[in-house]
């Protein structure tokens, strides 16, 4: 991973949701199918050859009937006309899984496209820069335009923004797709991957960026779910924390610049903790343990934000409690306690247990609520030696029991030997 000032944070600007006009299911029209059936991934009409061939005048090598499986179960072809790929230098077109009505609505969008007149020779993409936390437009930014064949980087195209945060970039292909990326104070934007629409030769968006705090006045830990789970053989329990944060301001948490990289969340992990995985749903990897620290890298937008955190336990290291730490006041903070006769119970004043299934699962599940930086006392009322070990001496108790069983039999065999040389 690039070790930049900050490490990337993708946002999508929701480019197809903006452009998309969702009509009511019954009145799909055929040209809605092939942009939200995804077809607009791989294949123009009438702009050149992209992923897959240019689809205008498709009907002319192909019946209705098959059209509508090209769009439904490309495969069905493929079995039917022993070939695969049908074109020569393409790859296989993957199944789409489209309905049947679906399918021919799009099939018949094919058939009776025509490109509508006065449509340029290339594409513009334009959009405006707006920054956020000033509400004014950014202007001076720098914009990049990614072209993409397939999921290959093709080329970068730069542009500024000007005094109203506007840029524009013209002259493009229509057989390619697009993503734009610009850094504005070491935070990385990334939209999403563009194509243009059938008879369209335009793309607009709008890119908002904010500036940066170091300062984690505006955040919050607005709830906090912790599970915590024995496994099946009671060697180690996994506890798994779940957190909705909440940037209330309008700047993004960047954290305090620790050298190259900057900490912005901060999470406790116990010491003895294995296997800690992270995850914000953006980026899997973005965190830093230091021992009983856990630091996320990644800055954290306005608006909320969910993290998961797992680790596993070993009981055999824990002994019979451990405590479940958080870096913030949690207004509401549930604990999940699966039953087993670890008798695993959570050791806090106030704490009530309400017994709840879960997927067929007895758990006992406590509330709290209102609770300052701390931590959750867990304590294991059963935990027996040997159970809770039993990983680690099997091995040890069996070569044992063999070497028992080894002596044993050397000393009754030798003596029945010895009688029975005895009595010849
Ligand atoms: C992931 C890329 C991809 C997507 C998405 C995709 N296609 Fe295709 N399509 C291809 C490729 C590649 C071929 C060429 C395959 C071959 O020749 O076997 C193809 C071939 C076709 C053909 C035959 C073209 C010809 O000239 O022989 C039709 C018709 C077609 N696709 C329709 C659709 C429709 C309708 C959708 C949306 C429901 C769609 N495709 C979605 C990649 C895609």
């Amino acid at each position: 991973m690039k070790k930049t000032a900050l490490h990337a944070f993708l946002i999508s600007f929701l480019f197809f949701s903006s452009v998309a006009v969702s009509p009511a299911p019954a009145q799909v029209s055929g040209e809605s199918v092939f942009i939200e059936g995804k077809c607009v991934r791989c294949h123009t009409i009438g702009k050149g050859r992209f992923v897959g061939p240019d689809l205008l005048g498709v009907g002319e090598r192909y019946s209705r009937d098959d059209l509508v499986r090209w769009a439904k179960d490309p495969e069905s072809l493929y079995v039917e006309r022993k070939k695969k790929p049908i074109n020569e230098g393409y790859p296989p077109m993957p199944p789409m899984n489209l309905s049947e009505s679906d399918a021919q609505r799009v099939a018949d969008y094919l058939l009776g496209y025509t490109p509508p007149p006065g449509l340029s020779e290339s594409g513009t993409i334009t959009g405006q820069v707006r920054n956020i936390t000033t509400q004014k437009p950014q202007e001076g930014q720098d914009v990049v335009l990614v072209s993409y064949m397939g999921d290959r980087k093709e080329e970068r195209h730069f542009a500024k923004s000007d005094s109203l945060g506007a840029f524009s970039f013209s002259s493009l292909r229509w057989d390619r797709s697009y993503e734009i990326m610009l850094f504005h104070r070491g935070v990385q934007y990334v939209s999403g991957k563009m194509v243009f629409l059938p008879g369209k030769d335009e793309i607009t968006l709008d890119l908002p960026v904010y500036d940066t705090t170091s300062s984690d006045e505006n955040i919050s830990l607005r709830s906090l779910n912790l599970i915590v789970y024995p496994d099946n053989r009671g060697g180690s329990v996994n506890v798994t924390s779940l957190y909705v944060f909440e940037n209330s301001g309008d700047t993004v948490f960047t954290g305090e610049q620790t050298g190259p990289d900057t900490t912005s969340l901060v999470f406790s992990i116990p010491e003895e903790a294995e296997d800690v995985t992270f995850s914000d749903s953006v980026n899997p990897e973005a965190a830093e343990r230091k021992g009983e620290k856990l630091y996320s890298k990644l800055p954290f937008l306005p608006g909320m934000k969910r993290v998961a955190l797992g680790y596993s336990l070993l009981l055999s290291q824990i002994g019979e409690k451990f405590s479940i730490g958080f870096d913030y006041e949690v207004g509401d903070l549930a604990v999940f306690v699966r039953k087993t006769e670890l008798g695993i119970r959570v050791k806090q004043p106030k704490a009530v247990a309400e017994d709840i299934m879960i997927h067929d699962e007895a758990f006992l599940k406590y509330v709290l609520s209102d609770l300052k930086p701390g931590s959750v006392t867990v304590g294991v009322s059963n935990i027996s030696f040997l159970k809770g070990n039993l990983d680690k001496y099997l091995p040890v108790i069996l070569f044992f029991l063999f070497a028992v069983a080894g002596v044993v039999y050397f000393f009754y065999g030798k003596n029945r030997f010895s009688s029975m040389n005895s009595e010849k």
